[in-house]
This record gives C-alpha cells, structure tokens and sequence, in this order.
C-alpha cells in the first residue's frame, strides 16, 4: 500500500476548488473554522493547505472550537503519547457539538491513516464525520461536501502515494514559511510509523519549489525551510537530476534578503556535495539537525538505519572540515527494544564526541504494525526513564556550554516574533538557536545584529548593536 506515485493534474485541483465554491455558496458567509495540527513541520504545512481550502470555502479562522463550525484535527501518529492527547482533544469536542449540533469534526494527518484507529473512531467517536489520510489531502473539499449533503460520515484511508500542486495555502506568519519538497519516505526504520502513514516518497517537481520559493521571497518572506521526512534523498523519484544540495543552490540564487533552512537529514545519504552547497551558498543556514537515533551499532542495526556509529562520527568531521563552526543538533530514541546498558554507554560516548548544540530525546514508543512493536522489550519503563534521565542531564550541561561560547559574539538574528516577556522579541541566529532580545516590536521580519550577553540551556539572550 502506498507505494504508487499519483499525481494529482491541475485540472482534478480545479475540481476541488470549484467544489470549493459551492460549499461557500451552499452554507452562506460568516462561518468559523478551527485547525488544531500536531506533529512535525510537514503537517504544519499541510494545515496551510487545509486553512487555504477552508478559505475558499468561505470559513474565517478562529483557535476556539465553541465558536467554530467546523473543527479540523490535523494528527499525529509518531509516538502514542501524542495519540492519546489527540484522542482526549476529540473526545472533549463532544461538548461543543452537543451545543452546536451542526458542528463539522474532520480528523486528518498522520493517525486517520492508521487501520487500528479508524476504526476505533468510526466505533467509539460518534462525533467525528470525516476522517482522511495524509494522501487524500488533496481531495478534502469533495470529502467534506459528501459529509455535507449526504449528512453521513467519511472516512478515507488512502492508497497512493500522491502528489498534488495548485493547492491554495493560507500562511498565517509573514516572516516564516514552511516549502515542503518531498512527501513520504521509503527508509523503514523498524520503529517508525511515518512510512505507513505518509507512504512512499515523492518529490516534488524543482520548477515547481523554485517558483514557490520565489513567491515566497517576492511576499516579503524572510525564512523559508525546506521539509521532508529525508531531504537527502530528494530527486532520487523523478528524473530530473537536481539533487538536495542543487536545490538549496538554486533557491540561493533568488534575489533577496533571506535565509534557507531545512529538515530532516537522514545520516545515511548525507553527502559533501551538500555540506559543500551549505558552506558556498550564503543565505543557507549553519545548521544540520542529523538524528542519531542510538550510537550503539548493535541497535543501528536493530533500527535499520543503515549506517553505524563510524560512519555517523565520519559525517561529522567531514562537515565540521567545510564549515568549522556549524551548529548540529540530534534526535535520539532511548530504550529502543533489547537496548542494554552497553549499548546507551556507546550513544554517550557519541554525545560526547560530537556535543550537539541540542538534542531532542524520546523514549521509545512502541507503534503497531512495525517490526519494533514485534521485537523482544525486557527492560522497564523505570530502567529506560534513568538513561533518558542521564542523557539529558549530560546533554543539558553541553548545550549550556554551547550557549555560553556564544557570549560576547555579535549574530546575524531574524526576528520573527513576541516573546511571552513584554518587550522582549525572538528570533533565531543564521545556525537556527534560539535568541531573545529586548526590542521594538517593528523590527519584526527583520534581520538585527545582536550581542549575546547571557544564555541558558535553551536559548541565547542578548541586546540590538
Ligand atoms: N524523518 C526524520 C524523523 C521523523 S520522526 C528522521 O528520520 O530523522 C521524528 C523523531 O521522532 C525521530 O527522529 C525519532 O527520534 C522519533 N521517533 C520516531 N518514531 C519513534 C518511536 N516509535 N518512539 C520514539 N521516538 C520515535
Ligand atoms: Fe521514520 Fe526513519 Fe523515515 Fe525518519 S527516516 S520518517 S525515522 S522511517
Ligand atoms: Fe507525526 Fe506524521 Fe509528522 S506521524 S511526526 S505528523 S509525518
């Protein structure tokens, strides 16, 4: 399943937008929606595409789910910690549709692609009337206008790997915008959910995310991050022979004062061709996010990762040799099944080799369907807790050093927003950290010189120069 690239004609969009139209003729102006979206960037952009549909059909937005006609709830299906608060938000929506019996609930994203949840929902969620696939995205507004005039429920798994232009977007943030070049991915790590839920990969044509990009930067768009599960192994699907790294050369090119960023890197196809387009091409970040996932070889293996701890320590000290200073940060996964303590003492030993500048740290999850959830899992919560614990303080105490360095040093920041603390903006230097900075608010979208004069594990501080 899923492994069929469809793509989608410009004329089937059409459809959809002229179906678009009638739903704003049918149901009349002045109607709510809300769009609640869990997870990764990926569905972050896929949300702009469903505010975009939901736009032509004539819905403002709101983030209040009384005042809302209809609720959209783009998922997340990575870990079951994020299931079961998305279970919870839905089922606390059958306050708001006793209230508002007209009340539409749509549930779309990662978990509608999961058999197992569907069918919890179709059996137990009454009061969810439509539910798709990642892969059917495309087609929401035919779905919703079955829910709409036929008044029964929907669900839609998907089957293809489908790719689809022309889809509108409506982006809320005018400094920050998500470019998605690929969908999907083919890399199996036997923990992983992704594949089953977002199906093959499929990259989108260059023509296509060149153009977008220069939109992007023609609208005033001052960062623009490249998303896909594998960024590296874009192109590899089409016949066009643009790599990853030809593509951040070319979105380089356009003219403008703005920065390129981009996620994720999968070790095993990171190449020096790319770490050569990000040292040459100057609006392109200083930063890798490369996840490591386990520096145990044993459980490399076990992952399918298809690199070893060599290769990954190999990667970063040929990238470290373009661009000395370059900011790396890691994904890590602890208490994969069979994990001992060996094997943790060896994912150390790597964190203190290559001292990230951050870390994100998980505890395994186990996810139904992969070849993980089937594998032997002996040690407890209780053991798994305290390596993640260590981990995290090791981690901690390194990103504090990371930070402290910076003291002192003037940066290149894109201010892209309020901080919680009145006066306060933030914004994020050009190797992606965090900075806070005392300033007026009109500098928003702007890049500022900033001296950093105080830090903490998370974030740097500093004053306008
Ligand atoms: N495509 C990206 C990852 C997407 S998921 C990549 O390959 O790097 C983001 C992160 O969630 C992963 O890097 C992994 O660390 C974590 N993750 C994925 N599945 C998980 C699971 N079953 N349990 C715990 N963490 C998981
Ligand atoms: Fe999941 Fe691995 Fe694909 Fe990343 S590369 S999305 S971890 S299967
Ligand atoms: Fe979650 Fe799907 Fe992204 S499972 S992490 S929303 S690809």
């Amino acid at each position: 399943m899923g492994n069929r690239r469809i793509e989608i004609s410009s004329g089937q969009i059409e459809e959809q937008l002229d179906i678009c139209a009638q739903i704003r003729a049918m149901a009349g102006e002045k109607r709510l929606a809300m769009v609640d979206t869990y997870g990764c960037q990926q569905n972050e952009a896929d949300s702009e595409q469903l505010r975009g549909y939901l736009f032509a059909m004539g819905y403002g937005q709101t983030s209040d789910e009384n005042q809302a006609d209809i609720v959209v709830i783009n998922t997340c299906a990575v870990r079951e910690h994020a299931e079961m608060r998305v279970l919870g938000n839905i089922g606390a929506l059958t306050h708001t549709k006793k209230e508002n019996p007209d009340q539409i609930i749509v549930v779309c994203g990662c978990m509608a692609a999961e058999k197992n949840i569907v069918e919890k929902i179709k059996k137990s969620y009454g009061i969810v009337d439509l539910m798709f696939a990642p892969s059917e995205l495309w087609r929401f507004p035919e779905l919703l206008k079955t829910v709409i005039e036929g008044k029964r429920r929907v669900f839609e798994l998907g089957g293809d790997a489908t790719v689809a232009e022309g889809i509108p977007h409506l982006r809320t943030d005018g400094v920050k915008a998500w470019l998605s070049v690929m969908n999907g991915c083919n890399n199996f790590c036997t923990y992983c959910i992704v594949p089953y839920t977002r199906f093959r990969e499929r990259s989108r044509r260059p023509e296509s995310i060149i153009a977008e990009a220069r939109e992007l930067v023609s609208q005033g768009y001052r960062e623009i991050t490249l998303l896909g599960q594998n960024v590296n192994s874009y192109g590899n699907d089409l016949d066009c022979g643009v790599s990853f790294a030809q593509l951040i050369r070319d979105i380089d090119a356009i003219d403008g004062d703005f920065v390129i960023r981009f996620m994720t890197s999968h070790p095993k196809d990171a190449t020096e061709e790319l770490f050569a387009a990000m040292r040459d091409c100057k609006k392109c970040e200083k930063h890798l996010h490369l996840p490591l996932q386990s520096g145990s070889d044993r459980i490399l293996k076990a992952m399918n990762r298809r690199y070893d701890s060599a290769k990954y320590l190999g990667l970063v000290d040929k990238l470290r040799e373009y661009i000395p200073d370059v900011v790396l940060t890691t994904d890590i996964i602890v208490g994969f099944p069979g994990e001992t303590d060996e094997d943790f003492e060896d994912t150390m030993r790597v964190v203190e080799r290559v001292r990230y500048d951050a870390m994100f740290t998980f505890i395994y999850s186990k996810r139904a369907g992969t070849p993980a959830a089937a594998m032997d899992d002996p040690f407890t919560r209780e053991e798994k807790q305290l390596h993640f614990d260590r981990l995290i303080e090791v981690q901690n105490a390194i990103s504090e050093e990371k930070h402290g360095a910076y003291i002192g040093k003037t940066e290149r920041v894109l201010i892209d927003g309020r901080d919680r603390e009145k006066g306060v903006l933030t914004g994020r230097t050009i190797g992606g950290r965090l900075v806070r900075v005392p300033a007026d608010d009109s500098l928003i979208g702007h890049f500022a010189g900033v001296e950093i004069t105080d830090c903490n594990t998370w974030a740097l501080r500093g004053k306008l120069v």
